[in-house]
């Protein structure tokens, strides 16, 4: 289902795009795809290391968004999603990069099996990019937030950075959570993709595809 997602947005690629690749199993199965069109692509930007080495390694040329300017088109998956589009994402620690590629690109394609799609997020604990020395400060401002805040053990980012889990979150109004959890000083960033949500949602499911916009 993960792999029929992400082959319907291989219709979103166009002759002569630089295209922003996300991180994670199904983003995988799309840059597996994405090799079979590569003489189609002036190269790729991509969201973590791994997917990077991914790339390359299927001889797809992989630019620094620095070099490339504003990009036309996003493709990664998620960890949650609703019908509003608004997702969390992060499960894979490479939120920050995501949501970097996420806010340089025109339309976010966002592509998941079906059992992604939820009617309030929060059931997947949210991540959260918190610089190493302010650990113990963001989790206890995450505690005032109602959260539960846990370590990720053993797990370091693409930026040097841990990541702490938030559980036992209800996410009634997730534009408001993900701005709040941005103001905690130590925060990079959170997994919550709400301020820039996708443009488009393509699920994988047993009866086929299904987008929502
Ligand atoms: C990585 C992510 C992934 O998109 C998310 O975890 C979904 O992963 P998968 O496609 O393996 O289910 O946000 O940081």
């Amino acid at each position: 289902m993960k792999k029929a997602a992400a082959l319907a947005a291989i219709d979103y690629v166009e002759s002569g795009m630089i295209v922003g690749v996300g991180t994670g199993s199904t983003a995988n199965h799309f840059i597996d795809a994405l090799a079979g069109i590569k003489g189609k692509l002036d190269g790729t930007v991509a969201s973590s290391v791994a997917s990077a080495d991914r790339l390359k390694g299927h001889g797809i040329p992989v630019l620094d968004l620095n070099q490339t300017g504003g990009l036309e088109l996003y493709v990664d998956g998620a960890d949650e999603a609703t019908k509003y589009l608004h997702l969390i994402k992060g499960g894979g620690g490479a939120l920050t990069r995501e949501k970097i590629v996420a806010a340089a690109s025109k339309k976010f394609v966002c592509i998941a099996d079906d059992s992604k799609l939820v009617d309030r997020l929060g059931k997947f604990p949210l991540p959260v990019e918190v610089i190493p020395m302010a650990q113990s400060y963001v989790a206890r401002e995450i505690v005032k937030l109602g959260g539960e805040p846990r370590l990720r053990e053993g797990f370091t980012t693409d930026n040097g950075n841990i990541i702490l889990d938030i559980h036992a979150l209800d996410i009634i109004n997730p534009v408001e959570l993900e701005t709040k959890l941005n103001q905690i000083t130590g925060v990079v960033t959170n997994g919550l993709f709400a301020i820039r949500p996708a443009d488009v949602l393509i699920l994988g499911g047993a009866e086929g595809i299904k987008v929502l916009k």
